[in-house]
């Protein structure tokens, strides 16, 4: 069937809620993707930051035959060895005593909310706030639609969730001042995503931790975007030798498996037998694919080689921002980046850059990003950089 069919069906059938590039994707190998239509593109979008070993990367792919020829799912009310090998492990590289496993960010954000507010029930006389950053983007779940900051996609859906402050990000003050009786938590992403990859000081995070301990309410990070190798570290509050009291992770974890987690220190999980649930999460599938990944990561050092593909990436981005006016400024951590615009031109942009074979995401109107697998060369690096550096130099004047 023609490309134009399956558009057609598309509106015809799949609730009109996502805004697509005209391409169907077809199948990827590492850093590439290739449509039905055979044309080949380079990947930096990687179903938003999921793809951390890249498209069939063959530790995935053999994982997930093995698994699904043995057992895909039982259930929480058996024991599973894929599921609780991948405990172990999170637990022992993230410095978290528990785990809860589900199958997306949301609902790990989800999780770490209701932690937090029976914690606030027995520990904080009933105290239920989480205070919450500008520019938060946390699931669209109705409590992390509430948590996240973008009007647009909160609107729609009132009345929202009670108890969620809102404050500055970057700004310890804000959420001093913010912090009541009423307050039992801070829940923060530790470098914004969605939110157009802000990348907060380095006395931030550790300042709010001081604040927390100080207050006595918790810290919950969102590391869903973050987590599980993206900035160059397992998680990325190590960069700032701190720990959370709980933290939600997703997306990088199973490499494009669906799959979401929450892990808590024991003086936060006090969650009891029935208070929460799941039928999917920590089916057997997903976990043995997640240890997998996460057993490749940690063997092969890749946080180290996302750091290092990282400064290059930053130094291209730098170079590329030299040359071309339109780019006002380069922000990110490891392979997570982003170059902010001087005007609202990304959409046009991503567009111009799918026809040259690139994939990248208008993370908002002024500010293009990209987060390639953890797997991605050098060359190919500089063939993406070099492809948007083309691109802006064609885009027409601002009027
Ligand atoms: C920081 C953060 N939290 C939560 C989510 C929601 O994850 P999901 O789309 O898997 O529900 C996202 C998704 O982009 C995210 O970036």
């Amino acid at each position: 069937m023609q490309t134009e069919n399956w558009i057609e069906i598309e509106h015809e059938f799949y609730l009109q809620t996502a805004k697509r590039l005209p391409v169907i994707l077809d199948h990827g190998e590492g850093t590439k993707v290739w449509d039905t239509d055979g044309k080949e593109y380079l990947d930096f979008v990687g179903g938003i930051a999921v793809t951390s070993l890249g498209h069939a990367h063959p530790v995935i792919v053999e994982a997930l035959t093995r698994q699904a020829k043995k057992l895909i799912t039982t259930s929480n009310y058996y024991y599973t060895v894929p599921q609780l090998k991948l405990a172990k492990l999170l637990c022992e590289v993230s410095g978290m005593d528990k785990v809860f496993f589900c199958n997306s960010g949301a609902e790990a954000v989800e999780g770490l909310i209701k932690l937090a507010r029976k914690w606030g029930k027995e520990k904080r006389d009933g105290a239920y706030e989480i205070i919450v950053a500008e520019n938060a983007f946390h699931g669209r779940t109705l409590a992390t639609v509430t948590a996240s900051a973008n009007e647009r996609y909160r609107a729609p859906f009132t009345p929202l969730v009670e108890g969620f402050p809102r404050v500055p990000f970057n700004d310890v003050a804000a959420i001093k001042a913010a912090t009541t009786g009423k307050t039992v938590a801070v829940l923060l992403e530790p470098l914004q995503g969605e939110g157009g990859v802000n990348v907060p000081d380095d006395d931030y995070l550790p300042a709010v931790r001081r604040w927390c301990d100080e207050a006595g309410i918790l810290l919950l990070l969102d590391e869903v975007q973050t987590g599980a190798g993206r900035t160059g570290k397992v998680f990325c509050y190590q960069h700032y030798d701190i720990e959370p009291d709980a933290v939600a992770v997703a997306k990088a974890l199973a490499g494009g498996v669906p799959i979401g987690a929450f892990l808590a220190k024991d003086s936060a999980a006090l969650l009891t037998p029935g208070e929460h649930g799941t039928t999917f999460g920590g089916n057997a599938l997903a976990c043995e694919v997640g240890y997998e990944v996460l057993k490749y990561m940690l063997d092969n050092d890749l946080p180290g080689q996302v750091t290092k593909r990282g400064a290059y990436l930053e130094r291209r981005l730098l170079s590329l921002a030299d040359r071309q006016p339109m780019v006002t400024e380069v922000r990110g951590k490891g392979l997570i980046w982003a170059i902010e615009l001087d005007h609202p031109a990304s959409e046009e942009i991503v567009a111009r850059c799918l026809k040259e074979g690139l994939l990248v995401n208008a993370v908002k109107p002024t500010a293009l990003r990209f987060v390639p697998p953890f797997t991605v060369s050098e060359a190919e690096l500089g063939q993406a950089v070099d492809i948007v550096e083309r691109v802006l130099g064609e885009m027409p004047e601002e009027k």
